[in-house]
């Protein structure tokens, strides 16, 4: 049996959730190939040694050259802060490794041209952790976007909503400098937002955003206050290339949520809406039907068929998609095939991203 060795840079939040998918993968899916957790780095190194003793990774190290220069990695999992994603892209890429990567991939126009440019991009397998496409009713919704049973698209709304930058004690994190995050909330949120959208419902033409950040500065670990120079909210009227406009929104400043994304997309001949926050259903409306009205569709865990645990009638977990996200990864690597949602899909969504921000400073609609 085939073994993948990787490598997860970076060990919070997301590091962790990677690792899970790692351990449970073999569960989920049986699979033809193994997975090895043949490193981890952290940015200090006992972090990383606490994580390589209760995870089981072979090797642990806080620098991404150590990582890079070991003769067995054939992946590298990229979990880091967003400013630190195309450096470790482009060195794994430098070094023919297959790529996973967190979005946002880049920040900015430079770093997306820098990463399209590299000669190795298409020769290794690449993804974007664009997890929500892997939610089962996701997958049914973009069934029903290929049967084109909507008929022509005409409006939508999509966003993407929290509550976590409400207040002004709140304190200044990484993803609220722009130094490290490359972005605000429309980086983190709208990344998510834009993916779904365009994924299911089409390319962008032109995009028109406000963005607002609610408190100029939040207290730093002293309680010193920084100034604040990222969005805490980011509000879009999108226009796709086939015609339809809708809104697109991303927001931390969403008191009385939990992390709503929500899409709902309107045709000539029917409707769908996707609620993240009740992930067992996709809600489908046919304006053909003599009795219409929106009709409430089970998915629970029943895509992709051929999982058999935990089995389909089970309720859906946020977690689960994050592990098939990495399952189809995985399974690309072990195929010797480019994999999907690609970094390439993910540097599209940055274009749409950066397009905002354009428009947001500039005060205009830009067209991409
Ligand atoms: N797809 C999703 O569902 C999802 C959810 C949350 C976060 N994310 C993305 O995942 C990435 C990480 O976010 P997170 O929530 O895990 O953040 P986090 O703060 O929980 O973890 C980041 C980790 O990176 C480590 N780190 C910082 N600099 C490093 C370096 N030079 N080398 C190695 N490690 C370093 C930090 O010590 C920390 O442990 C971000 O890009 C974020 O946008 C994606």
């Amino acid at each position: 049996m085939k073994t993948i060795n990787v490598a997860v840079i970076g060990f919070g939040f997301m590091g962790k959730t990677h690792t899970y998918g790692y351990q449970t993968i073999p569960l989920f899916y049986e699979p033809d190939f193994q997975v090895r957790l043949a490193a981890v780095c952290a940015s200090r190194y006992q972090n990383a040694l606490a994580a390589k003793e209760r995870y089981g990774f072979a090797h642990a190290a806080h620098d991404l050259d150590e990582i890079l220069s070991l003769p067995d990695i054939d992946v590298i999992d990229i979990c880091t802060p967003n400013a630190l994603h195309t450096e470790a892209i482009l060195k794994a890429l430098d070094a023919k490794k297959h790529i996973y990567c967190e979005k946002p991939v880049a920040c900015g126009p430079q770093e997306t041209a820098r990463i399209l440019a590299h000669p190795h991009l298409n020769s290794v397998t690449t993804q974007t952790v664009f997890n929500n496409r892997f939610t089962p009713s996701a997958k049914l919704a973009k069934e029903f976007m290929q049967q084109e049973r909507l008929g022509r698209i005409l409006s939508f709304r999509a966003h993407m909503i929290m509550p976590s930058n409400v207040g002004a004690q709140k304190p200044m994190r990484w993803r609220n400098s722009r130094q490290a995050a490359g972005g605000g909330v429309l980086y983190d949120l709208g990344a998510h937002v834009m993916d779904m959208l365009t994924w299911l419902a089409g390319p962008v033409a032109s995009v028109y955003t406000k963005n607002q950040t609610a408190y100029a500065t939040r207290p730093d670990e002293n309680g010193r206050p920084v100034p604040v120079d990222t969005d805490d909210a980011s509000y879009s009227v999108v226009t796709l290339s086939n015609g339809a406009v809708g809104t697109a929104e991303a927001s931390k400043l969403a008191t009385g949520t939990n992390t709503d994304l929500y899409i709902e997309i309107h045709g000539e001949k029917g409707a769908l809406k996707l609620d993240f926050m009740d992930p067992n259903w996709l809600y489908f409306y046919d304006a053909q039907d003599p009795h219409p009205g929106y009709k409430k569709i089970e998915t629970v865990q029943k895509y992709p068929a051929g999982t058999d645990f935990p089995p389909a009638r089970h309720p859906m977990g946020w977690i689960r998609a994050h592990a098939d996200c990495l399952y189809e990864f995985l399974h690309a690597v072990s195929e010797n095939r480019p994999a999907t949602p690609s970094l390439q899909d993910g540097l599209y969504v940055q274009k749409v991203l950066d397009a905002m921000y354009q428009s947001a400073q500039e005060n205009k609609e830009i067209h991409l």
